[in-house]
C-alpha cells in the first residue's frame, strides 16, 4: 500500500514522517557544509525560478539536500536513482514538510519508496521531470544518470516519431530494463507527442553525482547529443576522494553487517576495482581485520594496491578461497554466473558500484537447477545443485546485485555527504545563475565541466570547524616563494591528492 496523490507525490506511509523529521534532525547537524549554505544564501535566493528535478538515493541525508535547495528559493520533485535504496521515514518526512502533518502536507513532491519495481522506478523518474502547471522542470539533479538519459531517450524517439524496439547510444545494456524504458516513453508519447521536446528546451543543465554517471555525460558531449550543460560533481576533489572512499570505508561493512553478521575479521575479502570506492572497500575490510585481495586492469592502480599491501589477483584464481566478493568497478560482467558457481560455500557476493550489471544476476538464476531462498528482504541464498552426495553448496547475493550499501544499510553518513552536497547545491547555483547572462557571457556551453578549484577548497573548509581542525595559515613571503595566492587556491588543476 502507498500514501499518494497522483501527480504530487508517492511514498510508503506518510505516518512515518515524524520518525524521519528527527533523523534530519540529527543529520543536519552533522552536515555544517549543506547548513552553511543555508546560512550564506538563504536570504539571496539565488535559486528562485529553479524548478529542480532530483534522481538520488531517497536518504535521510538526501532529505537535509532537498530542504537546502529549498530554503535558497527552489521549487523540488524528487525520485531515488535504486529501487532499493529509499528510507521511507525520509520520504515521508519530505513530503510532510517541516511545518506540515500526515493529513495536511506541505513539503516537496516525493516518488519514492524502498523496493520499487522496474516499473514503478521508471515512472517515478518521468514524475520528477513533469511540473504541473509548467512544461517541466529546468533543472536536474542526478545520480547515476537515470534522469538525465530519460530525456535524451525520450527527445530522440519523439523526433523518430515511434519507440524503436533496437537498441540506441546510451540505454542501458540490460534487455528487460530497456523494454520498461520503452513502454514508459511509448505511453508518454501516446499522451503528449512534444513532451520530451518542451521539457528539453526547458533545461538549463544537469549536476551529476557519481562516476557512473559521469561517464555517460562524457559520452553524450563527445558524440555532440548532450542537449545542456552538465556539471560533474563526482570529481570535485571534496567529492570523490571523500564520498566514495571514506564514505564506502563506513558503508560496506554497515551493509555487510545489517545484511548478513557474519564477522569479517580473519576472513579473506575480494574486491574488484582499486579506484576510489575499491581503496575505501579495502580499507573497511583491513580495519576489521581480514585479509583483502584485489583485482584491477589498470597497472597504476593495481600497484598501489600492491604498495599497499594487499595481494592483487585475477578473480578465477581465488574463487576458492574468499569469504566475501565485492565490486567496485562500475564495469559490467566482472562475477560471472561461472565465478559464482565455483565459489566457496556461503560465499557473501555484493556489489557497491552503481549498476547492477556487475553481478550476472541474470545468469545466475539459469544455473541448471539452482534455487533462491530469501533469508529477509535483500538477502538471498542462492543454493546450487549437490554434485553427487556432498553437501549442496550456496552463496549469499546482497541486494540482488545492487548497489548494497545502500540496499542493505542507509548508504554513507552524513558528514561525509554534507562534502558531496555542498558541491551539488554550489554547482546548482553555478548552472541557474549562468543561464540567466545573456548568451554570449555564459560560462557553460554543452559540455562537462568541474566546479572551480577554490569552490572545492570552499567545501573542504566548511567541515573543518566541525572536526576542530587548525587550518595553518601561508605568511606573504611563504605564498610568494610557492607562487599561489594566499587565500588560495593551493594546488595546480593537475594535482591529483
Ligand atoms: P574509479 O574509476 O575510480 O574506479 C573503478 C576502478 O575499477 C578503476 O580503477 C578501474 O580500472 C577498475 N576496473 C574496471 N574494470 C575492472 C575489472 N573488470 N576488474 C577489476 N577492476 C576493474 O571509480 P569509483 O569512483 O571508484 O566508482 C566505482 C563505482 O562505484 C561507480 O559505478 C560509481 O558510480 C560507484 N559509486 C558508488 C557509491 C556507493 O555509495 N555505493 C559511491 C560512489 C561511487
Amino acid at each position: 500500500s502507498f500514501d499518494e496523490v497522483p501527480g504530487r507525490y508517492k511514498v510508503r506511509d506518510l505516518s512515518l514522517a515524524e520518525a524521519g523529521r528527527h533523523q534530519i534532525r540529527l543529520a543536519e547537524h552533522e552536515m555544517p557544509g549543506l547548513m552553511a549554505l543555508r546560512a550564506e544564501f538563504g536570504a539571496s535566493q539565488p535559486l528562485a525560478g529553479a524548478r529542480i528535478a532530483g534522481s538520488l538515493h531517497m536518504t535521510v541525508q538526501t532529505a537535509v539536500l532537498i530542504e537546502t535547495l529549498v530554503a535558497l528559493g527552489a521549487q523540488v520533485r524528487w525520485a531515488s536513482c535504486n529501487i532499493f535504496s529509499t528510507q521511507d521515514e525520509a520520504a515521508a518526512a519530505i513530503v510532510v514538510g517541516p511545518h506540515g502533518t500526515p493529513e495536511d502536507p506541505q513539503g516537496v513532491p516525493v516518488f519514492a519508496w524502498k523496493g520499487e519495481s522496474l516499473e514503478e522506478y521508471w515512472d517515478c523518474t518521468e514524475q520528477i521531470l513533469l511540473w504541473p502547471g509548467e512544461q517541466g522542470a529546468n533543472l536536474i539533479l542526478d545520480d547515476g544518470g537515470d534522469a538525465t538519459m530519460l530525456v535524451h531517450l525520450g527527445l530522440q524517439y519523439e523526433r523518430l516519431g515511434t519507440v524503436p524496439p533496437d537498441t540506441l547510444p546510451g540505454e542501458p545494456d540490460h534487455t528487460h530494463e530497456m523494454n520498461v524504458v520503452r513502454s514508459v516513453l511509448r505511453r508518454a508519447l501516446a499522451a503528449d507527442p512534444l513532451r520530451w521536446t518542451g521539457i528539453s528546451e526547458q533545461l538549463l543543465g544537469v549536476t551529476e553525482e557519481t562516476t557512473t554517471g559521469v561517464h555517460r555525460l562524457y559520452q553524450l558531449a563527445e558524440s555532440g547529443e548532450l542537449l545542456f550543460p552538465a556539471i560533474n560533481v563526482n570529481d570535485s576533489v571534496t567529492k570523490s576522494k571523500f564520498d566514495n572512499k571514506y564514505g564506502i570505508r563506513h558503508s560496506l561493512p554497515d551493509g555487510i553487517n545489517r545484511a548478513t553478521d557474519v564477522l569479517m575479521g580473519g576472513k579473506v575479502a575480494f574486491v574488484a576495482g582499486y579506484g576510489d570506492v575499491g581503496k575505501g572497500a579495502a580499507e573497511a575490510f583491513r580495519g576489521q581485520g581480514a585479509r583483502v585481495i584485489v583485482s584491477e586492469v589498470d597497472p597504476i592502480c593495481a600497484l598501489q594496491a600492491a604498495m599497499d599491501g594487499y595481494q592483487v589477483a585475477r578473480i578465477e584464481d581465488v574463487l576458492g578461497e574468499a569469504d566475501f566478493f565485492i565490486t567496485t568497478t562500475g564495469n559490467k560482467d566482472v562475477v560471472t554466473a561461472e565465478h559464482m558457481t565455483a565459489m566457496k560455500n556461503k560465499a557473501i557476493v555484493g556489489n557497491i558500484g552503481h549498476f547492477d550489471n556487475e553481478i550476472d544476476m541474470a545468469g545466475l538464476a539459469q544455473v541448471p537447477g539452482i534455487t533462491r531462498t530469501e533469508i529477509k528482504p535483500q538477502v538471498h541464498e542462492w543454493t546450487f545443485p549437490a554434485a553427487g552426495d556432498e553437501e549442496p553448496r550456496s552463496i549469499i547475493v546482497l541486494s540482488e546485485g545492487r548497489l548494497l550499501n545502500l540496499g542493505n544499510a542507509t548508504g554513507h553518513p552524513s558528514f561525509v555527504m554534507s562534502n558531496s552536497f555542498s558541491n551539488q547545491v554550489i554547482g546548482q547555483i553555478e548552472l541557474f545563475e549562468d543561464s540567466k547572462l545573456p548568451e554570449g557571457e555564459r560560462t557553460y556551453e554543452r559540455q562537462v565541466y568541474r566546479l572551480p578549484k577554490v569552490l572545492d577548497e570552499k567545501v573542504a573548509r566548511l567541515h573543518l570547524d566541525a572536526l576542530g581542525v587548525r587550518l595553518t595559515e601561508l605568511s606573504t613571503s611563504q605564498a610568494d616563494y610557492l607562487g599561489i595566492p594566499v587565500e588560495g587556491p593551493y594546488k595546480p588543476e593537475h594535482y591529483r591528492y
